[in-house]
């Protein structure tokens, strides 16, 4: 690609920023769409800075992630208002100057779900952890009419996200003794080096359940497999991934992304490195 003045930039900060696969998808979502702009790491640990230098370098956008998802908030021009009632954001977008935040995590895990359980109204939905994760999809299920079920390790994080969300909480260790329609597993656990663990026990999981993991290396954890097998809907990390960040690219470029191709390679990456 050639850089020239029109080139508008975008990027990824956090830290540490390690293995993001964000500037891999964006970079090759901006080539497939001939659309004049590069999408590079930005590791810091003052996300402050990183606001003032988006403003005075006229960075266009950026991913946001650990540890500045919620401290962000307070620097922002202006927060869409699912980001402001999460309390966390994931995606800047630099309108002129003007500096908006919103959270792509929430909107990017209901919209992979919605691509197997069309109606969420009515249905009851335990969410594992009480993490970040947790907290934008327990927010984004909320505001769909879904009846939610906090489960968590710690009582203490559990029950806050519990009351914040106006929702029932549940000892992890106590999961056997609850059902429901949909499970959000939004720990880290079955994360790559320890992909045979899972939270979940197997006997929880039932025909026609709907099953999510965020976690998306591997590809498929050992719960989505387990959920396979036992007649479960699943939904795996890599495509609330994908989606939440083909949700930024519309919003930072106006276009439809390249889902497609976003997901392809993103999956060549997990899949071969
Ligand atoms: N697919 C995607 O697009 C996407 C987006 C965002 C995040 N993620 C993934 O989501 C995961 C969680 O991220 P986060 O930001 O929410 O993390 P976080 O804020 O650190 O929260 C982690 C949660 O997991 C629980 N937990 C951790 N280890 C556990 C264990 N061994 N057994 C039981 N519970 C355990 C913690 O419980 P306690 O409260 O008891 O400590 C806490 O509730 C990460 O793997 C991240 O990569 C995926």
């Amino acid at each position: 690609m050639d850089i020239n003045p029109e080139t508008k930039v975008f990027g990824v900060t956090g830290f540490p920023l390690g293995h993001s696969l964000s500037p891999l998808m964006h970079n090759e979502a901006f080539r497939v769409k001939g659309i004049n702009a590069v999408y590079l790491y930005f590791p810091s640990m003052s996300i402050r800075g990183v606001i003032e230098g988006m403003r005075g370098l006229s960075i266009q956008g950026l991913s946001v992630t650990i540890p500045h998802k919620e401290t962000a908030c307070a620097y922002v021009d202006e927060l869409d208002p699912l980001a402001s009632k999460i309390g966390a954001l994931n995606t800047l977008f630099n309108r002129d100057g003007h500096i908006v935040g919103y959270n792509t995590d929430a909107s990017g895990a209901l919209d992979a779900l919605k691509t197997v359980a069309t109606d969420l109204r009515g249905k009851t939905v335990l969410i594992i952890g009480a993490g970040g994760a947790a907290r934008a999809i327990g927010f984004a299920v909320v505001e769909e009419g879904c009846h939610v079920t906090v489960v968590n390790r710690s009582d203490r994080r559990g029950e806050a996200l519990a009351r914040d969300l106006n929702a029932a909480f549940c000892p992890l260790k106590e999961l056997n003794s609850i059902s429901s329609d949909i499970i959000i597993q939004t720990t880290p656990v079955g994360m790559y080096p320890k992909v045979d663990d899972s939270v979940v026990p197997e006997g929880v999981l039932s025909e026609g359940m709907i099953v999510m993991d965020v976690v998306y290396n591997p590809l498929e954890t050992r719960l989505i497999r387990t959920a396979r097998t036992r007649g479960c809907k699943t939904v795996t990390g890599i495509e609330m991934f994908v989606r939440q960040g083909a949700i930024q690219f519309k919003l930072w470029t106006g276009q439809d992304a390249p889902f497609d191709r976003m997901m392809e390679i993103v999956k060549k990456q997990l899949l071969h490195g």
